[in-house]
């Protein structure tokens, strides 16, 4: 199923959300953020006033998370394709990403989060490469993990891992070969993928590691999302009958 249902017929706010987690068995959520540029717009702001406030509700979605027991999230912070916007706007993504990684390393003790940036990183400059090489090894023995796909395209990954391969002297490759060479070898995937913003597409995220990945889709910009908006979208995980190919025996 791609769309949502709407859960009219529970009380959100009264769920034990780590029970709902725990019994659901989801240990990795991935967030398209996407509608900030419309959430701006709307409110007669520039685009960038929107991604300012997408950080904000992602703090908000990061923490929550964590109370809920999730281990692994994991965001499309900026895609290989978003190069292509004006430069004022990815100048100001890029700041914010540059001060949101210097806010991480403070507030670690907080945050008890392992950070990985998934992605190509020699475009991101040296300082920036520098800032997010440091704050992975910072935050290695964190119990949480937080990858920001940054300069990152799933096609682009998997053509990355197999070139590896090659280099490797591969001349056959098998999907744990793959699977151990992409970006988020460190991690198991995406249990949910949750796309804010109305849109019912992939982008280019996380290719590989989808094929069993619950979708969901939420017409709220990622600005508005909050944690009544994720119990929304963990509860309708929890509804949903994983198969993974084979027949549920109940
Ligand atoms: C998609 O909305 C959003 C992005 C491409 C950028 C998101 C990046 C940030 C919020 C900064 C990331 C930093 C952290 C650490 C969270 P859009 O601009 O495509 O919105 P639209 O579809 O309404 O135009």
């Amino acid at each position: 199923m791609l769309f949502k249902k709407k859960n009219t017929d529970i009380d959100l706010s009264s769920l034990d959300m780590k029970k709902v987690v725990s019994d659901a068995k989801l240990s990795h959520i991935a967030f398209i953020m996407d509608g900030n540029g419309r959430w701006a717009t709307n409110k007669g702001l520039p685009r960038e006033a929107g991604h300012k406030v997408g950080v904000e509700a992602f703090r908000t979605i990061a923490k929550k998370c964590k109370e809920y027991g999730i281990k692994t999230i994991t965001i499309y912070a900026f895609s290989t394709e978003n190069w292509s916007r004006p430069k004022n706007e990815v100048n100001e993504i890029m700041r914010l990403l540059d001060k949101y990684i210097s806010e991480a390393e403070k507030e670690d003790a907080e945050n008890r989060s392992r950070y990985y940036v998934l992605g190509d990183k020699e475009r991101l400059g040296p300082e920036l490469k520098a800032k997010c090489e440091y704050l992975e090894e910072f935050t290695r023995d964190n119990p949480y993990v937080v990858n920001i796909a940054l300069n990152y395209g799933g096609r682009d990954e998997i053509v990355r891992a197999v070139n590896k391969l090659i280099a490797e002297g591969k001349t056959e490759v098998t999907e744990e070969d793959i699977s151990s060479h992409i970006f988020t070898a460190h991690c198991p995937d995406p249990d949910l993928i949750v796309r804010s913003g109305g849109e019912c597409r992939i982008s280019n995220f996380l290719m590989w590691q989808s094929a069993y990945s619950e979708l969901y889709f939420c017409d709220t910009l990622w600005p508005d999302m909050g944690d009544y908006e994720l119990r929304e979208a963990i509860v309708e995980f929890s509804k949903r009958k994983r198969r993974f190919g084979g027949v549920i025996n109940k």
